[in-house]
């Protein structure tokens, strides 16, 4: 079987799903050679990407969760770190100052005007008969409730969503430098943020990091960025690319899809945990081994990197019944689309929320979906999801 989990092209169909299987059975924690880098070992079985996110004493989030990261092995910001490229205890201080904007109660008070956002996000289009889901529906939704959490304008929130896809796609996909010049746009967004918030606080999430401590000082204007950065990058292409992956599977399976429309509000909860597990919308974290160590019976030296594919986890026959059925009432679903361990995703409940609100909307107004062109897939070996998927539907 060739192995390639660089190519953009491996993604070009959505996750290898293929390559994943016999990587599963055959080799579990291979080694992945690396053009122009140093190589590293691909982590394909559920038990063994479960252990390395958990055990962030043999496994680092530093300095980078990318498998290639000219800026971070360049020295990235100099002393300054994003979140999600820490180590505890580091990382809990950090994560401690805007957790609790992110519990499930939290996100459960925004419900109602995520609900609102979700119609009108479907008013917009439902006359029209036509769309194209990715950037007319699912797209909005995540650029929307990032603006509202942070008290920006809602179609700011779309301008920083397009540099978020910028961002996550393949540097070979893009004119040269572009992916540098989307993140500097977004500070230099971020630096109005600061500006603006630091002159009229609002009830917002920007206003509440400004104000907020660590060690017992304000964050620095660089800390705020990164934290800009992460926020507006991590929760956009990935909750985009579950809607529209997830409607995609839903149409490609007319059995579970008519299962779940029988009674939709309740089947509901169990139909988007699959759907998660169905598309994983982040392919891979990496780790660098801190240690020498033994994974999945191979043995890592310090240093190597370690690549987590959540995508190949959650098909792992080891860890789920019948894997490859799309079964939207499996009861049993420990999947690892958010992740695990210390870093797993802030976001997910009001992920969920979100999800849930926009399938309500668009699956009870909205029928008869058919492709009006191919799917054309990002290009990216890092986001999993349709790029463009042109619909023809018909008002219920
Ligand atoms: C379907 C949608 C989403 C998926 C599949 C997803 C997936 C993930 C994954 C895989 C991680 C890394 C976990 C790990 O290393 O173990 C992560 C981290 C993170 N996510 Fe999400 N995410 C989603 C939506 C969101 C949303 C909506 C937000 C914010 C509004 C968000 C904020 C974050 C943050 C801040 C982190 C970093 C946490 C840390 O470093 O401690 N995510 N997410």
């Amino acid at each position: 079987m060739k192995i390639d989990l660089l190519s953009p092209a491996s993604f070009d169909g959505g996750q290898p799903h293929g390559q994943f299987a016999w990587l599963r059975e055959h080799a579990p924690v291979r080694w992945h050679d690396e053009p122009g880098g140093k190589g590293f070992w691909a982590v394909t079985r559920h038990a063994d990407v479960y252990a390395v996110d958990r055990d962030f004493q043999a496994y680092s989030s530093e300095p980078t969760i990318m498998i290639a990261d000219p800026l971070a092995e360049a020295g990235g910001f100099g002393p300054y770190k994003m979140m999600l490229m820490m180590d505890p205890p580091e990382h809990t201080g950090f994560r401690k100052l805007i957790r609790s904007e992110f519990t499930e109660p939290a996100a459960r008070l925004r419900q109602d005007r995520i609900q609102a956002l979700a119609r009108q996000i479907v008013d917009r289009v439902i006359d029209q008969g036509q769309c194209d889901f990715v950037n007319d529906v699912a797209g909005e939704m995540p650029s929307f409730v990032i603006a509202e959490l942070m008290g920006l304008p809602l179609d700011d929130g779309r301008e920083l969503y397009k540099l978020t896809e910028i961002i996550h796609t393949a540097p070979e996909a893009l004119p040269p430098g572009a992916g540098g010049q989307a993140v500097m746009k977004m500070f230099e967004y971020g630096s109005k943020v600061i500006a603006e918030k630091r002159a009229r606080p609002g009830d917002d999430l920007a206003s509440r990091l400004l104000a907020c401590e660590v060690d017992g000082r304000k964050l620095e204007d660089m800390e705020f960025l990164l934290f800009f950065l992460l926020l507006v990058d991590a929760g956009g292409d990935t909750t985009r690319n579950l809607l529209s992956g997830g409607l995609l599977a839903l149409m490609e399976n007319p059995e579970p899809y008519a299962w779940l429309m029988a009674d939709l509000d309740a089947r509901l909860p169990t139909a988007r945990e699959e759907l998660l597990r169905w598309t994983s919308p982040v392919v891979y974290m990496r780790r660098t081994a801190k240690v020498d160590t033994m994974l999945g019976g191979q043995a890592i030296r310090a240093g190597d990197k370690v690549v987590m594919y959540f995508g190949a986890a959650n098909r792992d026959p080891a860890a789920f019944a019948n894997p490859d059925t799309l079964d939207l009432s499996r009861a049993e679903n420990p999947h690892m689309a958010f992740g695990n361990g210390p870093h797993v995703c802030l976001g997910q409940h009001i992920a969920r929320l979100e999800i849930d609100a926009m399938l309500r909307e668009v699956l009870t107004r909205m029928r008869d979906f058919q492709l009006a062109a191919p799917v054309e897939w990002l290009p990216s070996n890092f986001i999993s999801g349709p790029k463009a998927m042109p619909l023809r539907f018909r008002a219920a």
